[in-house]
């Protein structure tokens, strides 16, 4: 079995970005999936408060998992037990957690392509095999229930993300129960990456849990909370997998930040700076879907939520990592290469985050509109 696992390309680009940036150039940073707002102001606050008072030792706040049960009643409308919820340091423990306490090495598990880097990797770095169903704009980017259900030989799981990184594309409500009932009949365990929701641009974003009780589901408090280094997630398991995954986490994990937990529950109820937040990406994404044609670049996915946007330039090269380099060292934009995504058809993508600014995103066109051009004439 084949082990090795590649790197982040796009950590590449971002050293390149910060070399220039350090050499004094003037350098917009869209590569990476990370808000540049910060934590609302009321998990700042409580984080000060906390510190002075509190000896921060391993904890798992109570009052975060009643909070995270209320927030899965009123978002989606189920009914959870707080003591389901594994707070851990982020999706990415939370990924390895459902994986491992759901799967054996040299188990199969299918994940559409394009998909999150870390998906495939984590999956051999735990002797797992990533079965990787392509993935065009035919079906959004996305996998189906009819995927799935013509698998052969049958995956032990399939890992769901809707939105999905990198393309922001969302699986609609019906395909999502079409998905649940084909796992359900087939024996496939269902790992659902839900670390963008609460970022959508075209209605609410349904959770797997709705459609099926026994989806493992993974959140993060990176994305939509901007919290990104409070390092801040969590795992929700089905009751009888509970035992198992916190045998896992306390010998894999211990517990998370505790300062992060006392800011993730004040964060919880910051909704008003939280939408503001949305509503700056929004006003991004129109940017960007607005101008990227006069760069060339008309094929995108459908940038139903998140803060991506996957665009092909097929047109322009088979070389998305070359080409984004040199988009950074002439031009000052740093995007991230397809190929983190999707290792073939990736060589033929680039990915926007338009995570930032607003400013950031119009000077960033304003630099891609001429260096597009003279790519295109040479
Ligand atoms: C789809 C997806 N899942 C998980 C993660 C990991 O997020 P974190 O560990 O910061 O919560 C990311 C990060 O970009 C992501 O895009």
């Amino acid at each position: 079995m084949n082990t090795e696992i590649e790197p982040f390309q796009a950590i590449g680009v971002s050293r390149l970005a910060q070399a220039l940036a350090a050499e004094g150039r003037s350098i917009i940073r869209m590569e990476f999936g990370q808000p540049s707002t910060g934590a609302p102001s009321a998990a700042i606050e409580a984080a000060h408060r906390v510190l002075d008072s509190d000896a921060l030792g391993y904890w798992e706040s109570p009052a975060l998992k009643q909070r995270l049960a209320r927030h899965y009643a009123d978002t989606y409308g189920v009914d959870i037990d707080p003591d389901r919820f594994i707070l851990t340091c982020g999706a990415s423990p939370a990924l390895v957690l459902a994986l491992v306490s759901s799967f054996s090495p040299g188990d199969r598990v299918a994940l559409a392509r394009p998909g999150y880097v870390a998906y495939r990797n984590t999956l051999k770095a735990l002797r797992m095999v990533p079965v990787e169903l392509p993935c065009g704009a035919d079906t959004r980017f996305q996998l189906t229930a009819a995927m799935l259900a013509s698998l052969d030989p049958t995956p032990a799981g399939v890992i769901i993300a809707s939105p999905a990184n990198p393309t922001g594309a969302i699986i609609p409500a019906d395909e999502l129960g079409a998905i649940a009932k084909v796992c359900r009949e087939r024996g496939i365990r269902i790992v659902s990456d839900e670390i963008y929701h609460g970022l959508s641009y075209v209605g609410p974003t349904h959770s797997m849990l709705e459609f099926e009780p026994s989806a493992l589901v993974v959140n993060s408090f990176s994305k939509y909370f901007s919290m990104v280094g409070w390092r801040l997630g969590w795992l929700l398991v089905p009751p009888e997998h509970l035992a198992r995954a916190r045998a896992y986490v306390g010998n894999l994990f211990l517990t998370a930040p505790s300062l992060s937990q006392h800011a993730a529950l004040a964060a919880l109820d910051c909704t008003e700076e939280l939408q503001a937040n949305l509503a700056v990406y929004a006003r991004n994404r129109d940017l960007l879907l607005a101008a990227l044609p006069s760069l060339g670049l008309d094929r995108v996915a459908p940038p139903d939520g998140a803060f991506y946007i996957y665009a092909s330039v097929a047109h322009l090269t088979d070389d998305s990592l070359g080409f984004c380099k040199q988009l950074v060292r002439e031009a000052g934009v740093a995007i991230a290469p397809g190929v983190d995504f999707d290792p073939d058809q990736g060589r033929r993508f680039i990915r926007i985050s338009f995570a930032v600014s607003t400013p950031q995103v119009e000077e960033g066109l304003r630099r891609m509109q001429p260096w597009f051009a003279a790519f295109r004439r040479a």
